[in-house]
């Protein structure tokens, strides 16, 4: 029977184990730039069948917290590659999570200018500041011939991305950042080709995924995206009809994966959103993602819900899950307080089994 433990291909790569971890932000990298304690983190959670980085900007605009790494410049792909080396010495994988925030920034890390989006609508709430928490502000909104240049960042990046040593990337179009705000009616007003209807809607994530599949190939590039988040103030009118269509189009283009996150942000279940309507419609490899344990997790598997099961948490203060999945062994508990900053308390110091 297949379960987590099964082995499976994704493009090029032979997967050990169909454990994935999950993005996290860990806000390690100062100046963008990753360290070699981000290489030791990743390095001990290598026996992951697949690891998928936390957000990393695209550009200097697509910055949104303090202390985020970058995959952009030449000192970062530096930085990367000390990553992705300690993770494939370990015999591990690694896709780069591709993160452009959009209006969930600030001024701040602009030199003043407003944050983009595609329409001038403020989220409700606050941004995470060098100088803390501050409200919002109205973000200004793309005009037409910027677009392009998104695109481009994305393009960019991957290329960086591959250039680091990734053996490929995950477009974040999840979690009310960039290209879900496009994706959504509730953040996107536009009256262009980009706004308006499901297909325009669709538009720039359909960009900027066929950008990336012609710089470094269909079967190195995921998906990313949570139907029923509404986190960072993100809301739509119609999720089933969207991302039932959003499932085709990268079915057309023929990715990789679809990394689906299926409860909000608190963890709950919201059923207003049908996930197995959503993956019918991909025909590549999914990654289900929210909630789960070993046992849901092989369930999924087993009755073909997902291909492979994303773990977040669990996988932050267990750097040897599948080993205590495989064993039945007690996990670790995640401590919160450290989960955003910091040195190596909360971050490599959680022990193994053998410890
Ligand atoms: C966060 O920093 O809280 C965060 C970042 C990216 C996500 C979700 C949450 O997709």
């Amino acid at each position: 029977m297949t379960d987590l433990f099964s082995p499976v291909q994704l493009g090029n790569l032979e997967l050990s184990n169909r454990i994935v971890m999950a993005p996290m932000t860990r806000n390690r990298a100062p100046q963008g730039i990753p360290t070699e304690l981000m290489a030791e983190y990743y390095r001990q959670r290598a026996s992951a069948g697949l690891i998928v980085t936390e957000g990393a900007q695209i550009s200097e605009q697509g910055i949104g917290y303090p202390a985020t790494p970058g995959i952009h410049t030449d000192e970062q792909i530096e930085g990367w590659k000390t990553v992705t080396e300690a993770v494939h010495d370990a015999r591990g994988h690694i896709f780069c999570q591709l993160w452009h925030c959009g209006r969930i920034s600030h001024p701040d890390y602009h030199g003043g200018s407003k944050p983009v989006a595609p329409s001038a609508i403020v989220a409700a709430g606050q941004a995470f500041t060098y100088e803390g928490l501050k409200d919002f502000v109205e973000p200004r909104a793309l005009d037409a011939d910027e677009i392009p240049g998104i695109v481009d960042q994305y393009r960019h990046a991957a290329a960086c991305a591959m250039q680091a040593g990734f053996d490929g990337v995950e477009l974040h179009s999840a979690n009310g950042y960039l290209l879900d705000q496009f994706l959504r009616d509730g953040t996107n007003r536009r009256t262009d080709v980009y706004g308006g209807s499901i297909e325009n809607r669709i538009r720039l994530l359909k960009e900027v995924t066929e950008a990336v599949v012609a710089e470094i190939g269909a079967d190195k590039v995921g998906v990313r995206i949570s139907p029923v988040n509404a986190f960072n103030d993100i809301h739509d009118s119609e999720p089933q009809a969207l991302f039932n269509q959003v499932a085709e189009m990268l079915t057309d283009i023929g990715i990789a994966f679809l990394h689906v996150v299926e409860v909000t942000m608190a963890g709950d279940v919201d059923r207003a959103v049908d996930m197995s309507d959503i993956r019918r419609r991909f025909n590549g490899l999914s990654i289900a993602n929210g909630g789960y344990d070993k046992a849901r997790g092989n369930a999924a598997i087993a009755d073909g819900r997902a291909d492979l099961v994303a773990y977040g948490i669990p996988y932050l203060a267990n750097p040897d899950l599948p080993e205590r999945f495989k064993q039945d062994a007690a996990l670790n508990e995640a401590d919160q307080a450290t989960f955003y900053g910091g040195d190596e308390h909360g971050y490599t110091d959680y022990p193994t089994l053998g410890d």
